[in-house]
């Protein structure tokens, strides 16, 4: 008997490369006898032939799934999309969508967790001490897509009767204005704040700093560092820092090695956990997980380099590292951490460095390098 179901679903582009990577990884640390494998479609190649990037099919293996290693997938703009569909989907009025945000509202995978760690020797880190995780919210704020260009004169007025700052708009052509909203819920933000904080509990950071921008943006902001005061003194030594998120880009390029575990909604979490990405050696490090209560998916951040298709040329090791998430999100610490220990080994050695890191190591051999180092701990 296996005792996990993993889909695993590579995508597009590099993404079957990197997948392939990982997978010898998860073979090296002994995770694979444990688990079955289902390989799920997605991606642009199914957009082209089925005129849906995320088949029913794949919904329903997800379902049966514990989680799911996902890679990366290919997304072009509106025209392209039409174009590229098999000729009998054309004129079918089929929209492309993105596949990963529809998961994340489909499981309800609130958190987006993105550690961004330093190995020491990463000839691309900004520092060797880094040790930074961002939490963003992932369901909610500017990305729920609740928009309007031109604006109803029902949202106008409604806005006019009821907020004296939307005097100032009162006359002006409703197709000359666009809003976009940024909606928190009390649960949403709740429910992030204490995802962030309960992980600074169990892996020992100090300090959970909550970046936004309350003392403008006051409401979304505000609810955001209401409910964080709050939850935080249930948290005894955690220390709750609050940091503005233009500060934060400022404090992060001045001294990141002071922060530990940032929580941010989910367009300033977007940006600052790019930032923070970029400090410890960029796309080829930088691993994320969407997590919800019963279920997750994790990935790396980079997308599916077209240009480097088929080359077994980039760096896997954010793949490996999501990998790596996975298997802590699952419990099983001492694979995690086996793989994590590997990958520090082959950095600090730089025997091995892929192109971005200015060697020409080649994707499968970086994931050969990390197995052997599995096998010698
Ligand atoms: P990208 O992340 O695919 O690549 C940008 C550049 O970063 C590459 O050309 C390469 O130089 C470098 N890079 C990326 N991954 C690397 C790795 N593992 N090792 C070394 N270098 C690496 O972003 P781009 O070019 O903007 O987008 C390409 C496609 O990927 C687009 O169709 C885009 O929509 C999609 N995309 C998908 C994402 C996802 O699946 N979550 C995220 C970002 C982009
Ligand atoms: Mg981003």
């Amino acid at each position: 008997m296996k005792n996990y179901r993993i889909a695993v679903l590579p995508g597009d582009g590099i993404g079957k490369d990197v997948t392939d990577a990982a997978m010898k990884v998860l073979d090296a640390v002994g995770f694979s006898d444990k688990a079955e494998y289902t390989w799920g479609d997605i991606g642009w190649e199914f957009w082209c032939k089925e005129g849906n990037p995320l088949p029913e099919r794949t919904i329903e293996l997800l379902k049966q799934s514990d989680c799911a290693l996902f890679s990366a997938i290919t997304s072009k703009p509106k025209e392209e999309a039409e174009r590229e569909l098999v000729l009998e989907l054309h004129g079918k009025g089929l929209v492309y969508f993105s596949p990963i945000v529809k998961l994340r509202q489909l499981f309800d995978l609130y958190v987006n967790l993105r550690p961004c760690k330093a190995y020491p020797g990463n000839p691309l880190n900004y520092r060797d001490d880094l040790d930074l995780v961002v939490f963003r919210e992932n369901t909610e704020g500017l990305y729920v897509g609740i928009e309007w260009h031109p604006v109803p004169e029902a949202i106008m007025k409604a806005m006019i009767d009821n907020h004296q700052k939307a005097i100032r708009f009162k006359g002006d052509n409703l197709d000359d204005i666009a809003i976009s909203t940024r909606i928190f819920t009390r649960k949403g933000v709740q429910r992030i704040l204490k995802a962030s904080m309960d992980y600074a509990i169990k892996y020992g950071y100090p300090t959970v700093t909550v970046v936004e921008k309350p003392n403008v943006i006051r409401e979304t902001s505000g609810l955001m560092i209401r409910e964080a005061r709050k939850l935080a003194k249930k948290y005894g030594d955690l220390e709750l820092w609050e940091t503005n998120i233009d500060a934060m880009a400022m404090w992060l390029v001045k001294n990141p090695q002071q922060y530990g575990v940032l929580v941010s909604s989910n367009m300033f979490g977007d940006i600052v956990s790019d930032l923070c990405a970029q400090l410890i050696g960029g796309l080829g490090f930088a691993c994320s997980g969407n997590i919800g209560e019963n279920f997750a998916v994790f990935e790396p951040t980079h997308g599916s380099a077209p240009k480097y298709i088929g080359m077994n040329k980039v760096n896997p090791i954010a793949q490996i590292l999501a990998a790596k998430m996975m298997l802590d999100w699952l419990g099983e610490k001492e694979m995690a951490e086996k793989i994590d220990k590997a990958v520090e080994a082959v950095i600090a050695e730089g025997k091995y460095r892929t192109y971005d890191l200015g060697g020409d190591t080649t994707t499968s051999e970086m994931a050969d390098a990390i197995c052997e180092k599995i096998k010698e701990l």
